[in-house]
């Protein structure tokens, strides 16, 4: 049979650029040769489109930071993605996990994995995700949405009514509301890059003009004090999740150094937790996916808090870590699919999509 023509997007314009490369090349590595021609493709910073030129079976992952290289510039990239008979982005952030780069997919009529336009968009922006959330009745951190205008800044209340406030406004509608200390969340982010936790007033306004270097709009939540784990989903119509992961950070909460650059952060699967929980994350995991209209796979992030076991969900991660030590590869062979046979599963369920049906 002739082999499928596979595209594998990454880099990104996104924060997150150096940690898809590290995911993009860990695809590319561990790709079924005999069944796919792979096609690596990398956008730069800026948002230019290269073909990775490196002899396939000699791609290695690529530590973070690290240059991509030799690299040959793609003149016309629409052009070069309809020749693909599908694309794996393995993109992080905004500009590949954001809905943006599925949009030109989805019109130049080439399958891809993973989530579509609106719930990747969905995904991507803690503020909405919280709000589709809600109606899924999942339990959530207290929390508080702002933007930045010109003129302050503005609360958004959940009726969508704004009121106008200045920073030391903010920071008092913050404490009586959700007391110290808080998390601080461009609500467009990833790999916690823009995120601070705040214990006092000063800390809070320090978070907030750091937040605001990243997005304009901004949530503000509780801090759960609980054990962080995260459960895998992956299906189209027909769902499962995983077993369930715990995270144990190496620092006060998991920053960008605990995920990626301190060997002490650990995961430990599956996890061990209270009589029933795990059931009951899965079950939540795969509700929270659909609720956002989810497609392929999505990492579901959860606290379980210390003081009553509640489960509370964080967010929805449509393209998550995606190296063959990440959490969300790991979970998928605890439960017996190793890390090559999950990418042709991935490659496959897009596949089936094209072919899916239709309502005629
Ligand atoms: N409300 C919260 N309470 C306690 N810890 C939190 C809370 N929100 C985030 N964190 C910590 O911050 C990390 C990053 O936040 P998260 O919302 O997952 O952002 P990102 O999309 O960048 O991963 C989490 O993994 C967790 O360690
Ligand atoms: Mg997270």
């Amino acid at each position: 049979m002739k082999k499928k023509k596979i595209g594998v997007l990454f880099g990104g314009i996104s924060t997150e650029h150096d940690v898809s490369v590290v995911s993009g090349t860990s695809v590319i590595k561990h790709m079924d040769k005999t069944k796919y021609e792979v096609f690596p493709i990398y956008l730069s910073k800026q948002g230019e489109w290269y073909e990775y030129q490196k002899e396939i079976s000699k791609v290695e992952i690529l530590p973070i930071g690290d240059t991509v290289e030799p690299i040959q510039k793609i003149e016309n990239p629409i052009a070069y993605l309809q020749e693909l008979d599908a694309v794996f982005p393995v993109l992080h952030g905004k500009g590949g996990e954001d809905g943006t780069i599925q949009g030109i997919l989805e019109w130049i009529g080439v399958p891809y994995v993973g989530c579509g336009v609106l719930s990747s968009s969905l995904g991507m922006d803690k503020a909405y995700t919280k709000m589709v959330i809600e109606r899924a009745q999942i339990q959530q951190a207290k929390y508080l949405y702002f933007q930045k205008r010109k003129n302050g800044f503005a609360q958004i209340h959940p009726n969508f009514e704004e009121t106008i406030h200045n920073l030391e406004e903010i920071c008092g509608k913050v404490e009586e509301n959700l007391g110290y200390p808080v998390f601080v969340k461009p609500s467009n982010s990833g790999s916690s890059i823009g995120i601070t936790k705040a214990a006092n007033n000063e800390e809070l306004q320090e978070a907030i003009k750091n937040a605001c270097q990243y997005d304009t709009k901004l949530v503000i939540e509780e801090n759960i004090d609980g054990l962080e784990v995260e459960c895998a989903v992956l299906g189209n119509k027909e769902v499962k999740a995983s077993s369930v992961g715990k995270i144990l950070p190496a620092e006060e909460f998991y920053t960008f150094d605990a995920k990626y650059k301190n060997a002490q952060s650990k995961l430990e699967i599956p996890a061990t937790l209270p009589q029933g929980i795990e059931e009951q994350i899965r079950k939540m995991a795969i509700r929270a996916f659909r609720a956002v209209d989810g497609k392929g796979l999505a990492r579901v992030d959860f606290f379980v808090r210390k003081s009553d076991s509640q489960i509370i969900l964080n967010e929805i991660n449509t393209m998550p870590g995606f190296t063959s030590i990440s959490m969300y590869p790991k979970l998928w062979e605890q439960m017996g699919l190793s890390y090559p046979e999950l990418i042709d599963t991935l490659l496959l369920l897009s596949l089936e999509e094209k072919e899916g049906e239709r309502c005629n």
